[in-house]
């Protein structure tokens, strides 16, 4: 079975943008692939400067994947700080990289622009990430568009290891992105959900607060009878990412006339309590017991270290150091 992997940084609580657009795709992957999914803590260590933040944000996304159905037992979960050889491997790959190569990384050159000093970790993290992904002969690997990029560098990176130390076989898997076709999910001002605009709806959320949330989503202001046109409407496109048959339904009554932006708030929010409400519960219960969720981390992390260190006895025999 080929292998899907991805890293989720702990920098925030999920919002539904994330849910929409990574958990759930990423979840329905390990029908059909073996599936490896790790907290990129030491990604976060670029942007997070507060212990408490971190160690919070790890037990949060932890919670969030398991609540949101990922099985322990059939998938890797685990910490990318437990496995130490990620390290070895990185220093390994960024010998094979040339400085222009992260000059050129999209976030680095971002930052640069933005007239700021990134520290050492945003121009190496491409670099980390290759490793996250190289360590366990991952097939594909899906993220979000802003990491093709990324991605590209590992492959690269990859492919010159092989040819350099290993005649051209594949010592070491070459990945391939995964991107979701699905749009962008608008957030509550119908822009990009986003956390860092303020405009996105956490996932767990109290249901009054989710409701709440939902009612203040922009909209026409039409009168009850008017038609309208679902297509250009937040609400609408929300409803279609998460349950596409209501959101069909939705199209029809709106276009029909009689049927106003409250009305399909109200189905909205209940579709949406629907498919969270339970996943809720489970969330709570999980984000109170630490030690259960440590239990399940250090599992995932034996069992990953378990390939990562079998990957590194090949990689150190085809470098001459063992
Ligand atoms: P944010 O944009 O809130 O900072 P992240 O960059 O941490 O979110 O994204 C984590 C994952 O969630 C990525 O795979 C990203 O592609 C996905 N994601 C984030 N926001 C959205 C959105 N509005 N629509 C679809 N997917 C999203
Ligand atoms: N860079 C990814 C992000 O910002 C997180 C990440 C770290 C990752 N290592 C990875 C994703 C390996 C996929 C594979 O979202």
């Amino acid at each position: 079975m080929k292998i899907s992997l991805t890293g989720i940084k702990p920098t925030a609580t999920p919002h539904l943008g994330n849910y929409l657009g990574a958990i759930r795709p990423a979840l329905k992957l390990s029908e059909s692939y073996e599936t490896l999914y790790f907290i990129a803590d030491y990604h976060a260590l670029t942007t997070v400067r507060d212990a408490g933040e971190m160690r919070g944000h790890i037990y949060d996304v932890a919670a969030t994947w398991l609540a949101c159905g990922l099985d322990p037992e059939s998938t890797l979960l685990y910490r990318q700080s437990d496995i130490i050889e990620v390290f070895e491997l990185s220093w390994i790959l960024s010998c094979l990289l040339a400085t222009g190569q992260l000059e050129r990384g999209h976030s680095y050159k971002d930052a640069l622009a933005k007239g700021g000093s990134p520290n050492a970790g945003v121009f190496n993290y491409p670099v980390l990430m290759a490793a996250d992904i190289l360590l366990y002969g991952a097939h594909v690997v899906p993220v979000g568009k802003d990491q093709k990029q990324h991605l590209e560098l590992a492959r690269d990176v990859a492919q010159r290891f092989n040819h350099i130390f290993a005649n051209d076989e594949e010592l070491l898997t070459l990945p391939e992105p995964l991107i979701g076709e699905a749009p962008l999910v608008p957030g509550l001002d119908g822009e990009k959900m986003s956390k860092s605009r303020g405009n996105s709806i956490p996932l767990f959320a109290t249901a009054k607060k989710l409701r709440k949330m939902v009612m203040s989503i922009k909209t026409g202001s039409e009168a009850l009878e008017e038609p309208k046109d679902p297509d250009s409407s937040t609400v609408y496109q929300l409803c279609k990412q998460l349950t596409p048959s209501i959101a069909d339904e939705m199209a029809t009554k709106l276009r029909a006339g009689g049927y106003g932006w409250g009305h399909a708030k109200q189905e909205f929010f209940e579709a949406l309590e629907a498919e969270l409400g339970p996943k809720r519960e489970v969330y709570e219960s999980l984000r109170g017991d630490t030690a259960k969720l440590d239990a399940i981390l250090a599992d995932g992390a034996a069992r990953a270290r378990a390939r990562a260190q079998a990957t590194m006895t090949e990689v150190r025999k085809a470098i001459g150091i063992s």
